[in-house]
């Protein structure tokens, strides 16, 4: 088979179509003929050298995959360790999710690791809640605010002001141009939040426990502002507030099986409603996976960016 592979670290230009082995899957798992992987922030931290796959993981990047089970024939799409930029690609069946209804094969590649994160990280408990999500217009944001929609919360997000009208279109109900305006203040005139999906880190630490309502609970799934930071407890304490920081790639199969059930229970049915939809910037092939990086890189997408094989 043929995939994306990283001979050395580096910029986009690293990023190689080549030969390589095709995957052997192991016990309990499938081997998927690949239509579509996509690209998350992550595949860049790995291409430049700062995030290895995790042990067993396959070497070449890729967390997520839509495409056709070898044995079954059977329409599927699945959360991965790695190897999604790959024309073939073996992994646990407890790790897989079918297609939901009225959606292609290939649009499907849009959603694996968006639910998984997000589910895990925020949960389904969202009615009459409000949720801020950090960069709404990332692939993670433009489906957090769609489920957190659905489930009936309210909505406040932040993202460059060029990106808030495919937010409110999206559902969000409030948008902040975090590079103009200071969020805590514009979170204040709305209310609070009950829980804030973050992905800033550390530069976002203590003002995101000033947004915080009180019962309130920041969850961390990034560090793009950093990952140390100081925080002045007392803050915490005062709101009985709690902090969950996680990284779904890390997790072990178990608990990953847990998460896809969840996603089927809670996101899929979203899904076939119509009240959630994958969005895609664009769609650019495999073999280019170098310019879909560039892309990402320079933010200028809203969504998620596929890479298809023809
Ligand atoms: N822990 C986990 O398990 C896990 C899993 C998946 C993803 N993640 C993390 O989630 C984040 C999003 O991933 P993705 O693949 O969806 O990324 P992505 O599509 O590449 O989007 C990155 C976003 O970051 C936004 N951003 C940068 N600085 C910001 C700031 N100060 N305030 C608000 N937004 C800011 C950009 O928005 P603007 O263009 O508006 O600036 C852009 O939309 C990444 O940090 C990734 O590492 C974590």
């Amino acid at each position: 088979m043929h995939a994306i592979t990283i001979p050395s670290a580096g910029g986009p230009e690293v990023l190689t179509w080549a030969e390589v082995p095709d995957p052997q899957p192991g016990a309990g798992e499938v081997l998927i003929r690949t239509v579509a992987s996509a690209v998350n922030r992550a595949d860049l931290l790995q291409r430049q050298g700062h995030y290895n796959p995790p042990p067993g993981a396959s070497p070449y990047p890729g967390l997520e995959v839509s495409g056709v089970d070898t044995a079954t024939g059977a329409a599927v799409c699945a959360l991965l360790g790695g190897g999604g930029y790959a024309e073939l690609v073996a992994v646990p069946a407890e790790h897989t999710l079918p297609i939901p209804a009225g959606l292609t094969v290939e649009e499907a590649a849009a959603l694996p690791e968006v639910a998984c994160t997000v589910w895990s990280n925020i949960g389904a408990d969202l009615a009459g809640k409000t949720l801020l999500v950090h960069g709404g217009g990332s692939g993670i944001g433009t489906f957090a605010i769609q489920f957190a929609v659905a489930l009936g919360a309210t909505v406040i997000t932040t993202a460059r002001r060029a990106k808030h009208e495919a937010l409110r279109e999206l559902g969000a109900h409030h948008t902040i141009d975090y590079t103009e305006q200071d969020f805590v203040a514009e979170v204040h005139k709305i209310g609070k939040a009950d829980v804030i999906l973050d992905i800033v880190g550390a530069r976002y630490l203590a003002r995101n426990i000033d947004a915080l309502a009180t019962n309130g609970r920041l969850a961390i799934i990034g560090m793009q502002g950093g990952a140390k930071a100081e925080l002045d407890l007392r803050a915490l304490l005062a709101k009985r507030g709690s902090i969950s920081a996680t990284a779904l790639r890390a997790r072990g199969h178990d608990e990953k099986a847990a998460i896809v059930r969840g996603v089927r229970d809670d996101v899929w049915p979203l899904v076939e409603s119509g009240a959630i939809r994958p969005v895609i910037d664009r769609r650019i092939p495999m073999r280019d996976a170098a310019e879909a990086h560039r892309v990402v890189e320079v933010s200028d997408h809203v969504g998620k960016v596929l890479l298809t094989i023809d």
